[in-house]
């Protein structure tokens, strides 16, 4: 399945024909839950990818052998996608299973289900920019042009997948509705990912000796998934990923926006968030710019550790 000019539109929102077809996206629409399953739901360049090694190690009770033997694609498939139910069928035992879609279009498959939902989000700026460099190595999606362009188009939801404010406020606001639900932001694994890592198994109910958090610590680190082929998509072919345009684990910071943000371009979008969140009751960590601030000048090891809620 090549198609890598292929642009799907389904209910309004653009996908990668690379991946997506109206079938596939069809079949996650009508997805069949069972109470066993874990779905990750994330907009793109949220931190997907490690929450998926995050939830593997978590049930393999912090042993890295399956995170480091087996695709992610293929221990944690996108519903919408087009391998999904062939490895659906070729897996067994309890599954993991990841989704980019927004919530309007999987709340009908999720009522009266108890699947355990993890929803990760990220600061917007941050999304912004990772997304703007993966459309530079990714031959599935369009060439971005100048980043302001791409952020025009970001801000008015004019990209693949959609809206991102749409997607968190549609996933946060509904969380009431969904029998098991995790919220989880890239900046608290970032802050303090032995924490994350409890929240993540207290949740799934995989209690965690400190041997195995450790362990399970240790190799989703940033420096461990990024040599990780598992994760780190070298695996994927040059036409479909070209990787001397950029890596995939690219840098895995927290307020990166600012060495690509302009000034203006920045208080722009400020002004958008201000008004498109203004019905969203969360708060979010990057909300509040001193914290931001004061985390961007830390280094890793002088990062706080914060007790998981
Ligand atoms: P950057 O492009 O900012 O580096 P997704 O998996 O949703 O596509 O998100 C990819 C982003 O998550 C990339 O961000 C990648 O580097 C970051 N990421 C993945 N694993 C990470 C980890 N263990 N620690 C920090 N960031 C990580």
């Amino acid at each position: 399945m090549a198609r890598l000019d292929v642009t799907e539109t389904f209910d309004g929102i653009t996908f990668p024909g690379h991946l997506h077809t109206q079938d596939t996206l069809r079949y996650a629409v009508n997805f069949k839950f069972e109470d066993t399953d874990t779905l990750i739901v994330t907009y793109p360049k949220s931190g997907t990818t490690w929450m998926q090694e995050i939830v593997t190690l978590v049930s393999c009770g912090g042993d890295p052998l399956r995170a480091q033997t087996q695709p992610n694609w293929a221990r944690a498939p996108w519903l919408e996608q087009y391998y999904c139910p062939h490895v659906l069928n070729a897996s067994q035992g309890p599954r993991i299973l990841t989704t980019h879609l927004p919530h309007h279009l999987l709340s009908t498959a999720l009522q009266g289900s108890k699947a355990k939902v993890i929803y990760v989000a990220r600061n917007p700026k941050d999304v912004a920019v990772s997304y703007y460099y993966f459309h530079k190595m990714a031959k599935f999606l369009p060439e971005p042009g100048p980043f302001s362009d791409f952020l025009n188009d970001f801000v008015d939801g004019a990209v693949n997948y959609g809206s991102w404010f749409d997607h968190v406020k549609g996933w946060t606001s509904n969380a009431g509705n969904i029998h098991n639900f995790l919220y989880v932001t890239y900046e608290d694994m970032w802050q303090d990912l032995h924490g994350s890592l409890e929240r993540v198994s207290r949740f799934l109910q995989c209690p965690l000796g400190e041997e195995e958090l450790a362990s399970a610590e240790r190799s989703c680190s940033f420096s461990s998934m990024r040599t990780n082929s598992m994760v780190n998509y070298t695996l994927v072919p040059k036409e479909i990923m070209d990787h001397s345009k950029g890596q995939f684990m690219r840098k895995g910071k927290i307020g990166d926006w600012v060495n690509i943000f302009s000034k203006d371009q920045s208080h722009s979008f400020d002004g958008v968030y201000a008004s498109k969140m203004a019905d969203c009751s969360l708060a979010f960590v990057w909300q509040n710019p001193e914290e931001t601030t004061s985390l961007n000048s830390r280094t890793d090891a002088e990062l706080p550790t914060r007790q998981a809620a």
